[in-house]
């Protein structure tokens, strides 16, 4: 399944900003013609913008939808009107893709053993892992056959031992697992998860900021500075859309921006 030049619907989380911003822009210039996109996000206004740069390139070509969507508090409901929009709007396509890239990095001001407040813990983990279940099965059940596409865009911070990471990591590695079972279960589906590995955006610049541990905000100040050596979201993205032009990898598989794949072996 490959995107250049195809008939697509692709749905994006997160798309106003940073590695979410960067997948749009891409999927706008490799989409064939006739495709729509449909960005999510709560700011409207870069929302707005994304949906400017892809459409000055692309006019009368690709259509871009756009949605003020809080994905931490969205019903399904909402999901299968936007969805259902979309699906409408875009008629009869060659392929459909879901990117969920939304994500938060919670409260990395804080220990582990310092998260008593069970709200905070549970709006987390409803941005950042319910939502992201609800959001995959209302998609593959507005598309229920022909060429589908899931992607987690994942991090690397779900499979090691960090300071400030805790629910952020955990949040990964469930959407991680969760994907591998989708990828066993709807052998229709390529599934795909993907960590872009540490890039300059807003959430680098909160880690540097508000992490509370010293060296972690050293290792984030560093990396996102002049000549520091994480990647521009751009970059990021790279590995993700040979994967995807390529379509040679395993459903359910991890692959990290540098194009290697995590192992997990559970026998
Ligand atoms: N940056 C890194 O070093 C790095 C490394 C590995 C993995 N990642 C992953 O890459 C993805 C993108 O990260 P990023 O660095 O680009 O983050 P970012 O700059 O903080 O952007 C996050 C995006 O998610 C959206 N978002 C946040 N909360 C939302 C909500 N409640 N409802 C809807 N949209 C929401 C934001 O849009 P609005 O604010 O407009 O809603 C924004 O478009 C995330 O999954 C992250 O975990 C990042």
């Amino acid at each position: 399944m490959v995107l250049h030049g195809q008939k697509l619907v692709c749905v994006i989380s997160g798309a106003s900003r940073g590695i979410g911003r960067a997948i749009a822009l891409e999927v706008g210039k490799r989409a064939g013609a006739g495709s729509t996109l449909l960005l999510l996000a709560r700011n409207s206004a870069r929302l707005d913008l994304v949906q400017h740069e892809i459409t000055k390139q692309r006019a009368g070509e690709v259509t871009v939808q756009t949605s003020i969507c809080d994905i931490g508090t969205a019903t399904a409901a909402e999901f299968t009107q936007l969805l259902n929009d979309v699906k409408t709007k875009a008629g009869q396509v060659d392929a459909a893709y879901l990117i969920q890239n939304a994500a938060t990095l919670g409260p990395g001001d804080q220990r582990a053993s310092q998260l008593t407040d069970t709200a905070l813990i549970s709006n987390y983990m409803q941005l950042n892992f319910n939502s992201f279940v609800l959001l995959n099965s209302l998609f593959l059940q507005t598309f229920p056959s022909g060429h589908r596409c899931v992607v987690n865009i994942s991090s690397g911070a779900a499979y090691r031992n960090l300071e400030c990471f805790h629910l952020y990591a955990a949040a990964k590695a469930a959407r991680d697992a969760f994907y591998r079972c989708v990828a066993a279960e709807e052998k229709g589906v390529r599934v795909l998860n993907y960590n872009p590995g540490p890039t300059i955006t807003d959430m680098q610049h909160e880690i540097g900021d508000h992490a509370w541990s010293e060296e972690l905000k050293q290792w984030s100040k560093k990396g996102t500075s002049g000549d520091g050596d994480f990647l521009k979201p751009e970059q990021a993205v790279e590995v993700l859309f040979t994967l995807l032009e390529e379509d040679k990898y395993e459903s359910g598989t991890f692959f990290n921006a540098g194009g290697k794949e995590l192992s997990i072996e559970l026998k």
